[in-house]
């Protein structure tokens, strides 16, 4: 089958104070529709770098980009835009949610912004916020919502346009352990829906949620770990313990 997300011999280096840093170095990866990939690895490996390559966040200094099939690597910033608002969702550590919107603006803005009508887009965004429990938030603005509840909100934002994969950094980064519960159980959810996504995290109970994890080291994907099945977990705390070593 078509992979929906793809890259090939992806590449990213920085210039900063005249020294070059390879944050990238020749990835290749697939994600075939309706997968759930967890990137994993230390930090400064070029995880968030690579997201934001496979989000059009960032351009890559060789390499390509399939989205969908169609190679989008060379595409300017408009271009991006419109994928972004129809292809792709994000999800951010620190939210990012707009903080003088309520919940429900911040949700039917991109929808809005894409061409959805006023009424289709309020219907997602009730649809939306019921699934992810905080139906009773939207009119409130996002600073009086807890961590877990705010990364709902972002969530519910990300999957508003229904994109054909969710890129997600590290989306329970500063929650807690209830919070970070809630979350894993709706990108669960999302998956079991259908929903693609590649998401990066530094949790392996995370990362034991989807279909395989990559691991990254120095700008690399150096191996991959399946989770199929109930030991999935205790397999992939293996794994990284002998990537430690
Ligand atoms: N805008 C930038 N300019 C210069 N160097 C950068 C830039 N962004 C990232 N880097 C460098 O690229 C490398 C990879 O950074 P990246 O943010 O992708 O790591 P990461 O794996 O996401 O780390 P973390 O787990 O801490 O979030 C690091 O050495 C970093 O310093
Ligand atoms: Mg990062």
């Amino acid at each position: 089958m078509q992979s929906i997300l793809e890259t090939r011999q992806l590449a990213k280096s920085y210039q900063a104070n005249g020294a070059a840093t390879q944050a990238v170095r020749g990835v290749d990866l697939a994600l075939a529709p309706g997968e759930f990939v967890a990137l994993m690895g230390p930090s400064g490996c070029g995880k968030s770098t690579l997201l934001h390559l496979l989000g059009g966040l960032d351009r890559p200094t060789a390499g390509e980009v399939y989205l969908g099939g169609r190679r989008v690597d060379g595409l300017g910033e408009a271009a991006w835009a419109v994928l972004r608002r129809r292809q792709v969702g994000f999800m951010f550590q620190f939210f990012n949610l707009i903080g003088n919107l309520t919940v429900a603006d911040n949700v039917e803005l991109p929808a809005l912004i894409a061409g959805t009508p006023a009424r289709e887009a309020r219907a997602r965004r009730e649809t939306l916020l019921k699934q992810l429990g905080i139906a009773d938030k939207a009119g409130t603005v996002p600073a009086r919502l807890s961590g877990g509840q705010q990364q709902r909100v972002a969530l519910a934002r990300a999957l508003v346009n229904r994109p054909a994969v969710l890129l997600a950094d590290e989306p329970t980064g500063n929650l807690d352990s209830q919070s970070t519960d809630e979350v894993l159980g709706l990108l669960r959810q999302a998956h079991a829906d259908g929903q693609s996504i590649f998401l990066v995290t530094h949790n392996p109970r995370i990362a034991s949620a989807a279909n395989r994890v990559l691991h990254m080291r120095d700008g690399r994907i150096i191996g991959e770990t399946p989770m199929d099945g109930h030991h999935s977990l205790e397999a992939l705390l293996d794994v990284l313990r002998g990537l430690e070593a």
